[in-house]
């Protein structure tokens, strides 16, 4: 049998997985959410009540959507990190300035080229170019046939919120090479709030958000050939104000014993593991984040109640 890239990329994750499993911490990377199941069950997510960000991103979208492609300009290349379902893109595509490409980037492969499907249909004018891939690694992008004025990368839904400090900071570099000398980056960033508010967006009472936390646990199951049992655990989320970020786990119901690749991965009644955080931000962190990763705040804009921001920052 010959080994391919694939095979070398399955093993990493495979590593990837098991350290995380194996840490003093448990930990997953909430990437693992995403196959065709779990994208619905987000698209899902953003249609509850409790769940503001969505709606008042793409509320802010709608008020502001004139100066938003204002900043973004004519001709330009719009770059999607974690695209989905594409849905807040449409709103742009919509209003921007004779735009050449489109290229989504998402892990979710299916559910991206089904996605691209209709919108190259439903953009006749627009060169869509899907790009199945994990956006926390290196990407190669496709060349548009029309030559971009500038590329834009759009990153909406405040996703930068799920890495670390630094991971952040080595993603917006990414984004910055990609935005070369005069792009930007337009992103949405979810704002620190009360507790209350960010505990029962990510514990909704209809149990949407432990299903799609629940989800990845199958997953691993179905990527990995581990043998989780969803019943054995449960879903929490919790809002850590010291570090400002919602603290998602999957919390074992009992002592038990998980297979993954010959290796046993043990765990204690009550113990838990952390599948996602989503962090929270001022203006002055995020303004921090983004001088870190190369980008200077351009504009800034968000709802009344200030919940949610939307913001252009320019390659610096
Ligand atoms: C897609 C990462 C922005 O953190 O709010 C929603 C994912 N997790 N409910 C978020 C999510 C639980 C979401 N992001």
């Amino acid at each position: 049998m010959t080994t391919t890239v694939a095979d070398i990329q399955e093993d990493n994750e495979q590593a990837e997985v098991l350290q995380g499993l194996t840490a003093d911490q448990k930990n997953v990377s909430p990437k693992y959410f995403y196959d065709a199941k779990g994208s619905a069950l987000f698209d899902a997510i953003c249609k509850l009540p409790e769940y503001y960000p969505t709606r008042t991103e793409v509320g802010i979208m709608q008020a502001y959507v004139d100066e938003m492609v204002e900043c973004v300009g004519p001709e330009a290349a719009v770059i999607e990190y974690g695209s989905g379902a594409s849905t807040k893109t449409r709103l742009l595509l919509d209003h921007l300035d004779d735009p050449v490409a489109y290229m989504p980037v998402d892990i979710s492969c299916e559910y991206l080229h089904n996605v691209a499907a209709q919108l190259a249909a439903d953009y006749v004018d627009i060169e869509v170019l899907p790009v199945c891939a994990d956006f926390t690694k290196p990407l190669s992008l496709p060349a548009p046939r029309r030559e971009p004025v500038r590329n834009v990368v759009y990153f909406p839904g405040s996703t930068i919120g799920n890495f670390s400090n630094s991971d952040a900071i080595r993603l917006l570099r990414q984004m910055r090479g990609d935005a070369q000398s005069d792009g930007g980056l337009l992103i949405g960033v979810d704002l620190v709030k009360s507790r209350e508010v960010l505990e029962l967006a990510y514990n909704d009472p209809a149990g949407v958000t432990a299903e799609f936390n629940l989800n990845l646990l199958r997953n691993l199951n179905r990527e990995f050939g581990s043998d989780f049992d969803t019943d054995k655990f449960r879903h929490e989320a919790i809002y850590d104000d010291e570090h400002q970020r919602i603290e998602m786990r999957l919390i074992s119901l009992q002592r038990q014993t998980v297979r993954l690749n010959g290796c046993n991965i043990e765990f204690e009644p009550g113990e838990y593991i952390v599948t996602e955080h989503s962090h929270k931000y001022s203006y002055e962190s995020f303004a921090e984040l983004a001088a870190d990763g190369g980008f200077t705040v351009s504009d800034t804009w968000t709802d009344p109640d200030e919940l949610f921001s939307v913001q252009y920052l320019e390659a610096a």
